[in-house]
């Protein structure tokens, strides 16, 4: 007798989970853009810190896409459109930053909310880390923008600052 296989995670789930995919990526897209813009300036150190949270970000995507593959569901890659911004200077740049990690947060909230209406304790799971991780995600941007507006936007203490953004070791690294 042929059985038809069915995912064990809900369409909605799946089709927002999808969605969380693509916005994560879209966050590695816009870091990486961004650590671009830090190369033009010659603060490297700031470069290396964005560069790394590009790696994070996909990371993010990762975790989900897993998730998705391990409950049997279907991971739909989407478009992902070029980022554009307008910040100019360090601070303008990680006030950006801060905005999209506060959007994030946003996103990962409904999610949770959505996991709690489908009665899928799993995805739940998934999201508390999420949850938390972007209490982290924010704090380390606003930490930066504390130090920028004490250092302003030029002059030796910026340099310092650079310095050691540029100290940022990976995930990886730091579980070492
Ligand atoms: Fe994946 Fe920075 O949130």
């Amino acid at each position: 007798m042929q059985t038809m296989k069915s995912s064990s995670i809900s369409q909605t789930m799946q089709d927002a989970i999808n969605d969380q995919i693509q916005a994560e990526l879209e966050s590695a897209y816009l870091y990486l853009a961004l650590a671009a813009r830090m190369e033009q300036l010659h603060l490297k150190g700031f470069a290396h810190w964005l560069r790394l949270q590009w790696q994070e970000e996909t990371q993010h995507a990762l975790k989900f896409y897993d998730y998705l593959l391990q409950r049997d569901g279907v991971v739909q890659l989407k478009e992902l459109p070029t980022p554009t911004y307008e910040a100019e200077t360090p601070l303008e740049i990680f006030e950006l930053v801060l905005e999209h990690e506060k959007y994030i947060t946003r996103r990962i909230n409904d999610l949770y909310a959505l996991s709690g209406k489908e009665r899928d304790y799993a995805s739940q799971t998934l999201l508390q880390w999420f949850v938390d991780e972007q209490i982290e995600e924010e704090e380390s941007a606003r930490d930066i923008i504390d130090d920028l507006r004490l250092v302003g936007d030029s002059g030796a203490s910026l340099f310092l600052l650079d310095r050691e953004l540029g100290q940022r070791q990976s995930e990886e690294e730091g579980e070492e």
